[in-house]
């Protein structure tokens, strides 16, 4: 295990707005939520959040507004015991906002106002550099700036941090984003968006990793929600853990808490089977709780999941 500690997350923070519905209104209609909630949320904030939980000792690199949901965020943050010194209060600027609809099946859509996030410009990030390089690992999404997310994976690898992309919210992504990627990390729908691939089957997994290994990720986790995850290396390296059973109210930032689960368990020395494992397990709490970061699980939740399913674990195929 390196001597290096902390991981870090360079990404997004919203206020999630998260109403309940029946289903989602058509266009022009007005329908009435049967639940509101106001919640953290932003695909960095949650993953530095559920790496807290975890506790890890996650980083954050965000910027926020100078605003009521700016100050709210912030004392999340430091309830949590987090390092706030690589966030920085833009003045003139609102905080990143979600507006978050659930139907009642779980599905949810999504309305961002980016706000803040939009702010997070090149020369912030190599403000930064520093703490970048010296983390064992460096988190990404794609709710930042793509040339900020690029500064960051750039700096992290040149310091010899390993990099984890989500490449979430979906978006086509340039070749040479792919080579400084240690583990890219798309769920079923950013896979078609990269690869023309809905990986719905595990032939098509494998056919949609492999277009992602030959780009040049370094390595390809599948996120296929209840068909489980995938991960695939470029040697050959095959495994698949299946999704742990758990009653699913809203998926809302599953995606996020299963890559803090990963960073974490990797951190702390575990095979990549293990944080495998590992991240599944976060990442189905997090559905069974409405909202992002008030879904997200802490450790003892996980370790009890895990132990109460011995025999579900990453496997090779
Ligand atoms: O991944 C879930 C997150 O996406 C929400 O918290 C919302 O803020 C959006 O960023």
């Amino acid at each position: 295990m390196s001597d290096r500690q902390e991981i870090c997350v360079v990404g997004s923070v919203n206020t999630d707005l998260h109403a309940c519905v029946e289903r989602f209104p058509l266009a022009g209609e007005t329908v009435g939520a049967t639940g509101f909630g106001v919640s953290g949320g932003g695909k960095g904030a949650n993953q530095a959040v559920a790496l807290a939980k975890l506790g890890a000792r996650p980083f954050l690199v965000a910027k926020l507004g100078d605003d009521a949901f700016g100050r709210d965020r912030l004392a999340d943050f430091l309830a949590l015991g987090m390092d706030l010194s690589g966030i920085r209060v833009e003045s003139g600027v609102s905080s990143g906002v979600a507006l978050v609809e659930t139907e009642s099946g779980g599905q949810n859509r999504i309305v961002i106002a980016a706000g803040a996030n939009a702010a997070v410009d090149e020369s912030f990030v190599l403000s930064l550099g520093p703490r970048i390089a010296g983390a064992a690992f460096v988190l990404f999404q794609l709710e930042l700036p793509l040339a900020s997310v690029r500064r960051g994976l750039s700096i992290a690898k040149a310091g010899g941090a390993a990099t984890i992309l989500d490449p979430a919210p979906a978006a086509p992504l340039p070749d040479d984003i792919f080579a400084l990627v240690d583990y890219l990390t798309p769920n079923e729908t950013e896979t078609e968006t990269l690869t023309g691939i809905l990986p719905d089957s595990r032939d098509k997994a494998i056919a949609a990793a492999a277009r992602l290994l030959a780009r040049g990720a370094g390595r390809v986790i599948i996120k296929a929600g209840s068909r489980g995850a995938y991960l695939f290396g470029p040697e050959g390296l095959a495994l698949r853990c299946a999704a742990f059973p758990v009653a699913a109210v809203d998926t809302t930032a599953a995606g996020d808490a299963f890559n803090a689960g990963f960073a974490a368990a990797l951190a702390e020395g575990r095979s990549e089977a293990e944080a495998l494992r590992f991240a599944c397990a976060v990442g189905a709490l997090a559905t069974t709780r409405r909202g992002a970061q008030t879904a997200v699980p802490d450790r003892a939740e996980t370790e009890s999941l895990l132990a109460a399913h011995p025999g579900l674990g990453a496997e090779r195929f």
